[in-house]
């Protein structure tokens, strides 16, 4: 007899449901447990890299708008770094960026960001970026550059495959005395 009658049927099909339900649920708890297992043996495992950085161009200008005079600074810069390191098994891409940081009479720490990069998994993790123009320039609300240090440093989101964003800093930055004067061009 390969008809089953009416309730039969739908009891045979409750059990392969449940079944079903059940197989799905301890699916998904294993996928959770081991995706946490990833994440936990990443956690603490991120390395500081050093990172070499140096300038071999400053310019500064005024900059005038309606709201009155801005110093504008432009810095060219190398970078040598290898973040291999970086890349474990729980990294998907890094985010990297470089910022300069320096303090004013009206801001304790004024911090932008000169560049940025993404590095995909797999592409050549060793940087050797010689002589690169700046992605965006160095603005100050006021005159706070001219004549004052300024410190550059790289660091990178980690975009994990699980797990949170992290945001390294990496070891070693550089820090540039701005020139005392606009309209000046140099390197350091
Ligand atoms: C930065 O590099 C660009 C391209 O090589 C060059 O045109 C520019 O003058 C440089 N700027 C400074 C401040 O050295
Ligand atoms: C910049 O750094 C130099 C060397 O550390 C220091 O002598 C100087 O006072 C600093 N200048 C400013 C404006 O902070």
């Amino acid at each position: 007899m390969y008809l089953l009658d009416g309730a039969a049927g739908a009891g045979k099909m409750n059990s392969l449901m449940s079944r079903f339900n059940s197989l799905l649920a301890f699916t998904v708890t294993v996928l959770a447990a081991l995706t946490f297992l990833v994440f936990l043996s990443t956690i603490f495992q991120q390395p500081r890299v050093p990172v070499s950085i140096r300038v071999s161009g400053i310019s500064l200008k005024i900059y005038e708008d309606y709201t009155g005079n801005h110093d504008l600074g432009s810095i060219n810069f190398s970078i040598f770094v290898d973040l291999g390191p970086v890349f474990n098994w729980n990294v998907k891409q890094l985010f990297l960026y470089l910022t300069a940081e320096y303090a004013t009479a009206k801001n304790k720490l004024n911090q932008v960001v000169l560049w940025d990069k993404i590095l995909q998994r797999g592409v050549n993790t060793r940087l050797n970026l010689q002589n690169m123009s700046p992605k965006y320039l160095l603005l100050d609300d006021g005159n706070g550059l001219i004549g004052n240090n300024v410190s550059l440093s790289l660091s990178w989101n980690i975009v994990p495959n699980a797990g949170i964003l992290y945001l390294i800093p990496a070891s070693g930055h550089k820090v540039i005395p701005l020139p005392e004067k606009y309209e000046n061009i140099r390197s350091c």
